[in-house]
């Protein structure tokens, strides 16, 4: 298939910007960020150039899980505002030619929602069948060996009824029973319900997980990973439901769909955002994430650069023409990028998170910028597991306990990779409380907010933020835009371990973009001819790329034939 052959879409050349509400900005002064808090800060992310929001759970909610376990799926959470406030958001964002992509978090609801209270109230209620209610083992013990995310096991048994739930997230997060297509019938109408306010889209939160098999089997990969997830991930099921998403519902939208698959390979990539197929848009694959760590068994691995590449190129060529990339290096379930990929040190923080944005946004597929990291902010350091608030974090610290792994290495662990991380409020100026709040933020502000935050970045015009911009703009210019959205891919260099170098061409035109992952001088040699510097994160200039020495974290976008 040529380019030609690829339609365009709008959301090919679109930047999305990932709020997490409850982080953002809080307008009331209770300590949560909420709806009229975004609606303030608007301009902020027009400025910045971005033309679609990501917008984390703001369902009506106990949250256990901060939002991603929904007891209303048509109502807004009191905390975060009214449905008026919801409505006013998409216009104002409307107005401003952003669309606000909602999060679908449809594999399972709160234990608090009415259809779990139904279905847990009798075995013969007619919502029993609308989650996965089983049978114990002849022992008493639980259905299959399958682990979950946040507890040991999958199941929890209910006493009055003697039967075992399925959850794959905490017990108050139940999974819902998609092989029944009454619940089917009930997201696909939800679904349009939000759409026909004009919803710019969904992030379909675990959407790989959906289909269950029938059998319910046990697992028999240990070693890797949530056991049972070569059971309940990216199966034939979750392709079938999709394409009756896409019949039911999607199809009557032009809207961006972005499913969150941990355990996709890129022909899973193919088979969920090949256009012929009509699944969704975009995936967001997990290969990158778990390139320092062994996230299920709380084991840090080494970073090694050119397992990164291969991983980033691998989906880059995989998908060229026959699927569609989202690019991102963090969200709201990640540590801070440029504290794990770069360096947050006072030195190289700066131009270390300039380089990350330029490997990235000059890749084919559409970039996601979660909050903050235009601004660079980093990691928090957590002193105690008191600290934390999130449930996940708790889980592996009590796991590693259990392991009798030392104290002191657990906390480390967590430090680098707890969630909370990219959870701590985002740092608007150096008011009290970073001008996140007038009240007690809900998880403590980071101390460096004296030196990072958005009014510093948005006044200094060699900001992260304002690089950025640039970036934004370039994706966006008549001059580089099809380069960049449609061009081929190319990597060079695939063994070099400090440096990451990759092309791009397109009708004539070829990108070279360069940057040094390490903290030392790095000399290289290209075998083009320069016609022009694009993007320099240094401030000196260079006139060849024979011989070029990359400082510290440097990165380049040069024009090359
Ligand atoms: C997704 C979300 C994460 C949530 C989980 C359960 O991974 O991104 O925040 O905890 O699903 O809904
Ligand atoms: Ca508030």
């Amino acid at each position: 298939m040529s380019t030609e052959q690829l339609k365009r879409r709008w959301w090919h050349n679109a930047v999305v910007y990932q709020i997490y509400p409850r982080s953002f900005n809080d307008s009331n002064g209770d300590g949560i960020g909420d709806i009229p808090g975004i609606i303030e800060k608007l301009d902020y992310i027009k400025q910045l150039g971005a033309n679609v929001i990501w917008l984390s759970p703001v369902y009506k909610s106990p949250m256990d899980d901060n939002g991603y376990d929904i007891s209303d799926y048509m109502d807004i959470a009191p905390e975060f505002g009214t449905m008026e406030d919801m409505d006013e958001l998409i216009a104002q964002a409307d107005e401003r030619g952003i669309k606000i992509v909602m999060d679908l978090v449809a594999n399972h609801t709160s234990d608090e929602h009415p259809w779990f209270i139904e279905s847990k109230s009798s075995k013969d209620n007619p919502k029993r069948d609308w989650y996965i209610w089983k049978d114990p083992k002849e022992d008493g013990s639980e259905p299959n060996n399958w682990e979950s995310f946040f507890t040991p096991k999958a199941w929890t048994f209910d006493e009055p009824s003697g039967q075992y739930y399925c959850h794959l997230f905490s017990k108050k997060q139940p999974d819902l029973n998609w092989a029944n297509p009454e619940v089917r019938d009930a997201i696909y109408s939800m679904m349009h319900f939000w759409l026909k306010k004009g919803l710019g889209g969904f992030r379909m939160d675990v959407i790989n997980m959906i289909g269950k098999p029938s059998d319910y089997p046990d697992a028999t990969i240990f070693d890797s990973g949530v056991a049972g997830w070569e059971h309940w991930s990216n199966n034939l099921l979750v392709h079938q439901y999709l394409r009756e998403m896409h019949d039911k519902v999607l199809s009557h939208y032009d809207v961006l769909t972005v499913g969150e698959t941990p355990f996709t390979t890129t022909l899973d990539g193919r088979y969920y955002s090949h256009p012929d197929r009509n699944e969704v848009s975009m995936i967001f694959h997990f290969e990158h994430m778990s390139i320092d760590r062994e996230e299920h068994n709380a084991v840090r691995k080494p970073f090694d650069l050119v397992e990164f590449k291969s991983i980033m190129s691998k989906w880059q060529d995989d998908l060229y023409q026959k699927g569609w990339n989202s690019l991102y290096w963090s969200n709201h379930d990640q540590p801070r990028a440029v504290s794990r990929y770069g360096c947050d040190s006072p030195e190289y923080r700066v131009i270390s998170a300039k380089m990350l944005g330029t490997a990235l946004h000059m890749m084919s597929g559409t970039p996601y910028i979660y909050q903050g990291e235009e601004l660079g902010m980093t990691n928090k350091f957590f002193a105690s597991i008191d600290e934390y608030n999130d449930l996940m974090a708790k889980f592996h610290y009590q796991k590693m306990m259990g392991k009798g792994i030392p104290e002191q290495d657990a906390l480390d662990f967590l430090n680098y990779f707890s969630r909370d991380h990219a959870r701590v409020p985002l740092q608007w100026n150096t008011d009290t409380n970073a001008g996140f709040t007038t009240g007690t933020p809900w998880l403590a502000i980071n101390e460096n907010y004296v030196d990072i935050n958005a009014e510093q970045a948005i006044s200094d015009d060699n900001s992260i933020y304002h690089y950025y911009r640039n970036l934004i703009s370039l994706r966006k210019s008549d001059e580089y835009g099809d380069v960049i959205v449609y061009g081929n891919h190319k990597i060079l260099d695939e063994n070099d371990a400090e440096v990451y170098a990759y092309l791009r061409f397109y009708d004539g035109k070829t990108l070279l973009v360069v940057a040094n992952f390490t903290a030392g001088n790095q000399t290289r040699s290209y075998d083009f001819q320069l016609k022009k510097v694009i993007v320099n994160n240094y401030e000196d200039d260079c006139s060849s790329i024979q011989d070029i020495t990359l400082k510290p974290y440097q990165a380049y976008i040069f024009n090359v034939e």
